[in-house]
């Protein structure tokens, strides 16, 4: 189990959503704190876990991801279902003892339980599955995307600002911000699955089509896609208006991801 582990957690991932707890953190208390950086490494490991498990066989049935073997791959099946288990419920582990104020604690747990559960990111794969060779709209592809991949970004945008101990209404800032990046960011995912090589992806390309996936290129085509992945990037700077210069790393965060090519 413990090689499976830190095979999953040690690959190569862009480390997006615990970078995302950090920034917000920093950007409404002025530094890094304890909490974040356990917020930071919890959500990593969620979402690490819901990588493991996509890609199984009776999901998406991918071989590789982060540049290596799926973990299915390079151990077993039951190994890969356990070691999605194990990071799912060490998360809420670590949250749960290493957060010294239990009214932090509490808060940060109950958004990650709700950003991951069947409100949030398992209504999104679940949705996603249902999709598969049906002609999708893109009513239902915002409500898929939203759920499994834009819920767990805000997550980390109101972990970051609840590690913080920032107002109300920042968190709420915040955590629209992190839905609209998290929207553009999906949409990028499909069309990188189109344009994108299975080399820089370090996962299989052309996969979304082969399976006949719901996504954007799909539905509304490539460049209607990127439009709204812009326009999306657009709105998630647009949040950030209410903080000045200090949220310029955000902002250019917003803008870089509608570059990236991994
Ligand atoms: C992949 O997420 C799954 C999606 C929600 C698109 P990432 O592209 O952030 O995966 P890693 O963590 O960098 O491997
Ligand atoms: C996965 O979406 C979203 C998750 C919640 C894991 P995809 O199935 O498009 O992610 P990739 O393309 O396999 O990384
Ligand atoms: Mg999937
Ligand atoms: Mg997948
Ligand atoms: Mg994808």
């Amino acid at each position: 189990m413990k090689e499976a582990l830190k095979h999953t957690l040690e690959g190569q991932g862009k480390r997006l959503r615990s970078a995302l707890v950090l920034w917000c953190c920093e950007l409404l208390s002025g530094k890094v704190n304890h909490d974040a950086r356990i917020a930071a490494a919890a959500i990593e490991m969620v979402h690490t876990y819901s990588l493991v498990h996509d890609d199984l066989p009776a999901m998406d049935d991918d071989d590789f991801r982060r540049g290596q073997l799926t973990c299915h791959k390079r151990f077993d099946e039951p190994t890969a279902i356990l070691t999605g288990d194990a990071l799912l419920t060490l998360a809420f582990e670590i949250l749960a003892k290493q957060i010294a104020e239990p009214r932090i604690a509490v808060r940060l747990i109950g958004q990650l339980a709700e950003a991951a559960g069947p409100a949030g990111m398992i209504a999104g794969q679940m949705a996603d599955m249902k999709a598969e060779n049906e002609k999708g709209t893109e009513q239902l592809l915002q409500i898929i995307h939203t759920n499994k991949t834009a819920k767990m970004f805000s997550c980390a945008c109101r972990m970051g600002a609840i590690a913080a101990e920032a107002g109300e209404e920042q968190i709420e800032q915040m955590g629209t911000y992190g839905l609209k990046i998290g929207l553009s960011f999906q949409i990028a995912d499909d069309i990188l699955d189109v344009c994108g090589s299975s080399e820089q992806l370090g996962k299989t390309a052309g996969k979304d089509a082969a399976a006949d996936k719901c996504t954007y290129p799909a539905v509304i085509g490539l460049e209607k896609s990127r439009q709204l992945e812009s326009k999306l990037a657009d709105e998630a700077i647009a949040a950030l208006e209410p903080f000045g210069p200090k949220a310029d790393t955000l902002r250019q965060l917003a803008a870089a991801l509608l570059k990236r090519t991994k």
